[in-house]
């Protein structure tokens, strides 16, 4: 096959970035070794930021945050005793949608499925080629083993933390920055009403504990654990009764409401960074070039950050041979990528349990300041409802 652009990955980077090349009249081939309905049933972030929410409806791909979605204007922090509503309208000028990535999934689908773009699912052993030249090339055995080859201008790779693309940049042009946190997250799924209007981060001696929601029945919490958690030994009774202590069951009237819990999984925290982004005609964007531990609501809306500065710079690349945009990619997105990776090593950081008493001092003395200081407040707001693309 020829193509301008081949994708490896059809995650939300993956199938995005088809999405805009094809808006601008650019040709892709994606290359995914997961099946589709995987790739669908992955339960993973939850906030879009104000940006992410403009540039999906920029590119016709608004309806569903729009029919589906819930825009909150900010978030609660809260300590025990005390619970402070934190309004990033008021503070920053911008709003987030909580709109689950399985929802921005489907729809990304949908938009490609109705487009007929070629996306390739079920597939094994990517391989990328001559990405020094300018006619690389991937090879891969599509799902009934058979071999297949896409040569293009260009390979973007949006493969995710595991994919092969990352590796494909030479180590000794590469530097990798790295932060493995001493906790989790248990995730769990509930059918049952959200019991809070937005989304409450608590701080907790026993451990950081999150009330999020994906609609008007569906619930997501989450509690800090060691790594290693195996979910066996966390029955659905358990976990409930962390969450009320930790979330405050009966401070000020305030009740969590349990309900039947439909998944149930140990998320591990990592941050980490490589840079460039980009080695001859191979491009990483989105979990492929980097990763945010959860606290913040990063990840997801990176990729699609990456993705907005990544598509119009292939387009200007493969139409016009014109390599500007694509030269200034990495840098130009790194910078995003840093801010990000701050804030949430900061959010982080300020809200688990790390075991250290003098630790647990400064975040107290820190979560007071960002809900008493307008400056503070309006930092992390700036910060969670995000910056513009191309920050
Ligand atoms: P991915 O979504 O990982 O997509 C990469 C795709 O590449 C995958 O479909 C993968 O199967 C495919 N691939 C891998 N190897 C190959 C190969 N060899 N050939 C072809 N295809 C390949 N972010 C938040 O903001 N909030 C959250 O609450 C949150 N929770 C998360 C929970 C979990 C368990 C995980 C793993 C991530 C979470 N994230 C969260 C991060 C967010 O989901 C990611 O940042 C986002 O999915 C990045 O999108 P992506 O397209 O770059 O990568
Ligand atoms: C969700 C996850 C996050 O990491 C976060 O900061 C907010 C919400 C969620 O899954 O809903």
């Amino acid at each position: 096959m020829r193509t301008d652009v081949a994708i490896i990955g059809a995650g939300p980077a993956g199938l995005l970035l088809a999405h805009l090349l094809a808006a601008d009249g650019i040709a892709s081939v994606v290359v995914e070794t997961r099946t589709k309905e995987y790739v669908a049933a992955r339960i993973r972030a939850g906030i879009l930021e104000s940006a992410s929410v403009d540039l999906l409806r920029a590119a016709g791909l608004g309806a569903g945050v729009d029919a589906g979605g819930d825009q909150h204007r900010g978030i609660y922090l809260q300590w025990p005793s005390q619970r402070h509503h934190l309004d990033f309208v008021d503070l920053a000028g911008r709003s987030v949608w909580v709109y689950g990535q399985t929802q921005l999934q489907a729809d990304l689908v949908a938009a490609s499925e109705a487009a007929g773009r070629a996306v390739y699912y079920g597939t094994s052993g990517t391989a990328l080629h001559d990405l020094d030249t300018g006619h690389p090339f991937v090879t891969f055995a599509d799902s009934a083993g058979t071999p297949q080859r896409v040569d293009a201008a260009a390979v973007a790779g949006c493969d995710g933390s595991f994919g092969p693309s990352r590796s494909a940049l030479p180590a000794d042009q590469t530097s990798t920055w790295e932060r493995v946190y001493p906790y989790s997250w248990l995730g769990i799924l509930a059918d049952v009403a959200p019991s809070t209007d937005e989304l409450i981060y608590a701080w907790h001696p026993d451990g950081f504990a999150m009330h999020s929601m994906r609609s008007a029945t569906v619930s997501r919490l989450y509690l800090q654990v060691p790594n290693g958690t195996d979910t066996a030994d966390w029955p659905d009774d358990r976990i409930w009764a962390a969450l009320a202590a930790r979330l405050g069951h009966g401070q000020d009237g305030w009740t969590l409401t349990p309900g039947p819990v439909t998944d149930k999984s140990v998320l591990p925290m990592r941050s980490f960074v490589q840079s460039p982004m980009r080695h001859g005609r191979l491009f990483l964007a989105g979990d492929a070039a980097h990763t945010v531990p959860p606290t913040g609501a990063k990840g997801l809306n990176l990729a699609i950050a990456d993705v907005a500065l990544l598509a119009p710079a292939l387009g200007r690349l493969v139409r016009k041979n014109d390599a500007a945009l694509a030269d200034a990619y990495s840098d130009t997105a790194l910078r995003r990528v840093w801010r990000c990776e701050h804030f949430s090593w900061w959010m982080t950081t300020m809200l688990h349990i790390s075991g250290d008493p003098f630790d647990a001092q400064l975040q107290l003395s820190q979560l007071r300041w960002v809900t008493s200081s307008t400056a503070g407040a309006a930092g992390l707001a700036e910060n969670y409802a995000g910056l513009p693309i191309g920050f």
